[in-house]
């Protein structure tokens, strides 16, 4: 027997990890209202440029922590009318964001890079607003622009809800708070360890459906965390990831020779964890092996401070068993 248990772990989370029910509805309604505002501009002025956004980051797909510090929003471009140069483009967004609004200054409206973020006086939280330049396809896909490079990576944001929501469908709520969970760990390293820790949510998303794909069972969160551990030290992360939601197996492109592949479900020649090279790879690749022999050593602890112990390894040292 255990001496820390899958309900100790579920009830950590509910009350340290997850974003509590009323703050994703707040979010989400700071969300719908720009989103309202940009519908009636976009009704109303057809040369305006933009043609819908999307709700697209953690907190529209339940995964979000409660330390979340973004609200994400996709806005649709027309290609034909958006400035064709990079540069302009995200000040040239800033401005019919702004457009759109009421009560604010258009100093609220902060160009980044690749996106704009739009900043509240109020108790709301930052909206990164993120160009999708669109040419008409089905399923919301569109291209989203990269950072550094500025090639197109075309995606569909509306896809990956999907995605995450069959999911959640068909294996409960325990994938979503596996993969908060896993965020948890990874932040706890970051706050605690290594501030330049890399582990992208979508990737372990990605990883969490895999495994359950794969058959693992998810109803226990300590064994359930044990599998996931043990499938990146067991594979090193070079097995691919791969998923056949929208695409069949036969258009995923060879095994290239980035050190992680993990294929976007909607377009394998996106591979979401390119920007990991070898050194990022090994870090992920130690974590999660003092991860996994810090959940074994849990598993046989024979007295509950020692399993507590090792469970602050990997939760922090709020957890109190
Ligand atoms: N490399 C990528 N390729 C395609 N889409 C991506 C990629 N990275 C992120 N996205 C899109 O952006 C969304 C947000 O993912 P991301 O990992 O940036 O953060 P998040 O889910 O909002 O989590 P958090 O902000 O809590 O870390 C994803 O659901 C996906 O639709
Ligand atoms: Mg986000």
């Amino acid at each position: 027997m255990s001496e820390v248990t899958h309900q100790q772990i579920a009830a950590f989370a509910a009350d340290r990890i997850n974003l509590p029910h009323a703050d994703a509805v707040k979010h989400r309604s700071q969300v719908n209202g720009l989103r309202d505002r940009l519908a009636s501009k976009i009704a109303a002025d057809p040369g305006y440029g933009l043609i819908k956004s999307l709700h697209a980051g953690s907190v529209a797909k339940s995964t979000a922590l409660k330390s979340v510090n973004d609200l994400d929003l996709a806005v649709y471009v027309k290609s034909a009318e958006a400035p064709a140069d990079d540069a302009e483009l995200v000040p040239w967004l800033a401005d019919r964001l702004f457009e759109a609004t009421t009560n604010m200054d258009r100093a609220q409206f902060e160009e980044q890079t690749h996106c704009v973020t739009v900043h509240y006086r109020s108790s709301g939280l930052d909206v990164d607003v993120v160009p999708v330049l669109y040419e008409g396809e089905p399923n919301d896909v569109g291209y989203l622009i990269k950072k550094r490079t500025g090639d197109r990576l075309k995606t569909s944001t509306r896809l990956h809800l999907d995605f995450i929501g069959s999911r959640r469908k068909t294996y409960g709520l325990e994938f979503l708070e596996l993969i908060r969970l896993t965020k948890w760990w990874k932040r706890q390293i970051v706050v605690r360890v290594d501030p330049d820790f890399k582990f992208k949510s979508f990737m372990i998303e990605l990883i969490w459906a895999h495994l359950a794909d794969s058959g693992v069972s998810l109803s226990d969160y300590p064994k359930a965390l044990e599998a996931f551990f043990e499938w990146i030290v067991r594979t090193g992360l070079e097995e691919r990831v791969t998923f056949t939601d929208y695409t069949p197996a036969s258009t995923f492109p060879a095994r290239g020779s980035a050190p992680i592949e993990i294929l976007d479900p909607v377009n394998p020649e996106n591979n979401v964890a390119i920007r990991y090279d070898n050194a990022g790879r090994d870090k992920i690749l130690d974590a999660a092996a003092s991860a996994y022999d810090a959940l074994t050593d849990a598993r046989f602890a024979t007295t509950k401070g020692r399993a507590v112990d090792d469970w602050q390894e990997l939760l922090g040292p709020t957890f109190k068993g």
